[in-house]
């Protein structure tokens, strides 16, 4: 994997790349960073693109920049200058989560930019009252009792319930805890601003006009099927998959079938 740093005005961004052929910008989700790519990125999709993982600004190798809030448009902007920088084509845009919030603002800001989307185990409402409960809750909680209460309290909600047992669970509990206490507490409170702020994005899901697959874990608990499902519904020609088995991180859980998905999802080059 090549990591290098892409610099404009106070931000400097970390990008990580595996793979060949066109581009497809991978966006991870809360609280995380690419690591929670990683296994996609040495996959067989690979093969089909290069995968380009940014490091959303203050997370993983990119430093916080001084923001209270990330909102989405923000890290949308950083998005689109990161492929100003990397490319002269349209990209394939993926986004996990918090990243797929993202990967709908960069349609909304940044179309021109985006060849096709692939939004997974996300959703397109913004908060309501008890998600926005949800969020003050969370600062509080990293705030008062630090990262590894949060990243306890994440973990169960993020892995489908067999994660508890089994020894592949286990290690992604592992790899979760790393991640999410590997950021810093600036990132966290400033995501959960940005996330608790985020508009309601279905209205613009009718024109979006590039091909988009939709891909949720059966057992996702935060944006569960029936969402995804709503999601896919109101965008034009787009199609939902659900992976069984999987929580609210498909291609952690299980990146063959991710792959594959994704995989007869992109078009050949
Ligand atoms: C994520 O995985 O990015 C978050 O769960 C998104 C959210 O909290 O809305």
């Amino acid at each position: 994997m090549d990591t290098r740093f892409v610099s404009f005005d106070q931000t400097r961004l970390a990008v990580h790349t595996t793979g060949k052929g066109q581009l497809a910008v991978l966006l991870h989700g809360y609280p995380l960073d690419h690591r929670m790519w990683l296994d996609t990125m040495h996959g067989p999709l690979a093969e089909r693109r290069t995968l380009v993982a940014i490091d959303l600004r203050g997370h993983g190798a990119s430093p916080w920049c001084g923001d209270a809030m990330h909102t989405m448009d923000l890290l949308a902007d950083d998005v689109a200058a990161v492929v100003h920088t990397i490319s002269d084509e349209p990209v394939d845009v993926v986004g996990l989560s918090m990243g797929g919030y993202v990967a709908q603002a960069v349609w909304a800001r940044h179309p021109q930019l985006v060849r096709s989307l692939c939004l997974v185990d996300t959703k397109a409402k913004g908060d309501d009252d008890a998600g926005k409960a949800g969020r003050d809750a969370a600062m509080r909680t990293v705030l008062e009792k630090g990262r590894p209460a949060i990243a306890a309290a994440m973990a169960g909600k993020l892995l489908a319930p067999r994660a508890e047992t089994d020894p592949h669970g286990m290690l992604l509990r592992a790899r979760l805890h790393s991640m999410v206490e590997g950021q810093p507490v600036e990132t966290i409170v400033a995501d959960l601003r940005g996330m608790r702020e985020r508009p309601d994005r279905t209205p613009m899901l009718a024109s979006i006009t590039v091909p988009t697959l939709v891909v949720v874990g059966s057992e996702d608990a935060l944006t569960p099927p029936d969402e995804a499902k709503r999601v896919a519904g109101a965008i034009p020609g787009a199609r939902c998959v659900v992976v069984p088995g999987c929580g609210h991180l498909t291609p952690m859980e299980n990146p063959a079938a991710f792959a594959r998905e994704v995989s007869a999802f992109w078009p050949m080059d």
